[in-house]
């Protein structure tokens, strides 16, 4: 079992952060520092917002929760999970389970009624099947997900 202690993203962890989003999405990962200095600040100031990191002697892992405020199901709010991923050297030690549980944990906490994820068709293959670790910490695949990007 992963010995990582799961803790709150502070501006310090921002380098590790962004190393590790280089591993979500190599596209993708920020670039521009004052941009990404201005994204974290923007989280971190979200009483909404969570991104927690995993540290072992230094950051192996990240997920960010969404808790959305919601008129449907009697007002109960619902989570949304984003951004996960755990560093290469750690994969199948149980980082990713210490994250997600404690999503869970949160999300319950704040009185939500479901916790959800959209995760890209490409993360279901033999070198890294996201889907199969979302599904056997207990996440159903039930919806078809739709996006609209912005160029
Ligand atoms: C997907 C990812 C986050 C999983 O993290 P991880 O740290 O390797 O996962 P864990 O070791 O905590 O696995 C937790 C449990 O899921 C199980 N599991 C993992 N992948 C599985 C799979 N494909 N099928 C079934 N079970 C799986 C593990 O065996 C473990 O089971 P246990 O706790 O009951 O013993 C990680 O591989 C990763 O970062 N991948 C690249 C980025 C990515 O695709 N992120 C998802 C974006 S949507």
């Amino acid at each position: 079992m992963a010995n990582a202690v799961i803790r709150r993203a502070s501006m310090g962890d921002l380098d590790a952060l962004l190393r590790l989003y280089v591993q979500l999405s190599a596209g993708n990962a920020a670039t521009i520092r004052e941009r990404a200095e201005t994204g974290l600040r923007d989280i971190l100031a979200s009483s909404n917002m969570t991104l927690l990191v995993a540290e072992t002697d230094h950051l192996v892992g990240t997920v960010t929760l969404v808790i959305v405020p919601n008129l449907t199901h009697n007002a109960q709010p619902w989570a949304q999970v984003e951004n996960m991923v755990t560093d290469e050297s750690v994969r199948g030690a149980g980082v990713g389970r210490l994250l997600i549980e404690e999503c869970l944990r949160l999300a319950r906490e704040a009185g939500c009624y479901k916790v959800q994820l959209q995760s890209g068709n490409q993360r279901s293959t033999a070198e890294n099947d996201a889907h199969g670790f979302y599904r056997h910490l207990g996440f159903e695949a039930s919806s078809a997900g739709f996006r609209y990007y912005f160029q």
